[in-house]
């Protein structure tokens, strides 16, 4: 905090989100691939995935959706933002950024703009980004988004990674609040990136590490070593949440939804089982939407917050991980 600053706390103002229309299920998968229905349930929870239609939708278009309908949420204009952070790792261009062109759609210029490369965790890493900005008088209002057209970098003839990956965007509006108790109460941000070929997107034959030369997976799709990922996740996942439970003093008792990055379900429930959360705790749609990378958590906040399931007064988690690998935690109070 600025020492000449008076403290003040972080309003999460609106919510809103964006997936395709496009299903895709696993009897689809089944049609295309050696795979089944079973074994993708089986192993990743999950159900059917959303799918962009090249022809009309891209990051660009589910992020500026997912803003408007957070901004509508929050009886706002793009023009009272002063900041939007963009979680990506399939925007359309390098440069510009995703977040400047969304900024421009929504009539937000000339309000700072930036994409935030985290993988999965790039929803998270701009929340916790964006609310110490507020916290340090640099910002007042910022549109956060999470946004990811997984489907633009899947090789779908390959049935190991394929299967996992959906599309879909999230936001939420983070606004100056003169309450201090409101807002942040804990955040974590981390990566290691000694593990960083678990999980990683090649463009050219030279990025490709000697362990995964063999890889049938083409250049410019995203490669994955499942069980490497795993193991990470399951630890990782668990550690992270106990830690941001533990610093903010709360239990399985007080703790309100805990938001967890929808990687797999198998991963969610270890986490889960392990904290003595209950079930109604720890909020799932990775049947429907598979794993949408950075659009993952913002679109399961959004869901909550609609559902009227963010609680006043008691504390609610977000957590994360992903390539890099990186992973996240941001424990709030609305
Ligand atoms: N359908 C059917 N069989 C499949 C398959 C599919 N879609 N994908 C792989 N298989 C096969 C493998 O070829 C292997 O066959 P083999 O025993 O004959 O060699 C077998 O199933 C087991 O494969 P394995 O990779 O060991 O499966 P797994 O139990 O580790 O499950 C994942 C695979 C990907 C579901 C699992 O490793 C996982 O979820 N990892 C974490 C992924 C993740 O969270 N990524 C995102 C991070 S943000």
């Amino acid at each position: 905090m600025n020492g000449d600053l008076p403290a003040c706390g972080v309003r999460i103002c609106g919510t809103g989100s964006y997936v395709p229309e496009r299903r895709m299920t696993n009897e689809d998968f089944a049609k295309i691939l050696d795979t089944s229905d079973e074994w993708i349930v089986q192993r990743t929870g999950i159900h059917e995935r959303r799918i962009c239609d090249p022809a009309r939708e891209s990051t660009f278009d589910m992020a500026r959706t997912a803003l408007e309908r957070a901004l509508e949420c929050a009886e706002m204009k793009g023009s009272d933002l002063d900041l939007i952070i963009v979680g990506t790792v399939t925007p359309e261009m390098t440069c510009p950024s995703v977040a400047a062109r969304v900024g421009a759609a929504v009539g937000a210029v000339p309000a700072a703009a930036f994409d935030v490369s985290a993988a999965c965790c790039g929803f998270v890493y701009g929340i916790n980004i964006a609310q110490g900005l507020i916290r340090a008088g640099m910002f007042r209002t910022i549109g956060v988004i999470g946004a990811e057209n997984m489907s633009s970098i899947v090789d779908y003839t390959d049935r190991s990674v394929s299967i996992l990956f959906g599309d879909a965007a999230g936001a939420c509006i983070l606004k100056r609040d003169p309450d201090p108790r409101i807002g942040c109460l804990y955040q974590r941000l981390g990566a290691d990136g000694t593990g960083w070929h678990s999980l990683y997107l090649p463009r050219k034959q030279r990025d490709v590490p000697a362990c995964d030369v063999d890889n049938p997976i083409r250049l410019g799709n995203i490669r994955m070593n499942g069980k490497e990922v795993f193991r990470f996740a399951v630890t990782k996942f668990r550690e992270v949440l106990e830690e941001a439970m533990h610093h903010t003093n709360l239990t399985a008792e007080s703790v309100g939804q805990v938001i967890c990055h929808q990687s797999n379900l198998r991963i969610i429930e270890a986490a889960r089982e392990r904290l003595g959360l209950p079930r109604e705790k720890v909020f799932i749609n990775i049947d429907k939407y598979g794993n949408t990378s950075a659009g993952s958590v913002g679109l399961c906040l959004d869901e909550l917050w609609r559902a009227g399931k963010i609680e006043r007064e008691r504390p609610f988690v977000m957590v994360a991980f992903g390539g890099g690998l990186t992973w996240a935690s941001s424990v709030w109070r609305v």
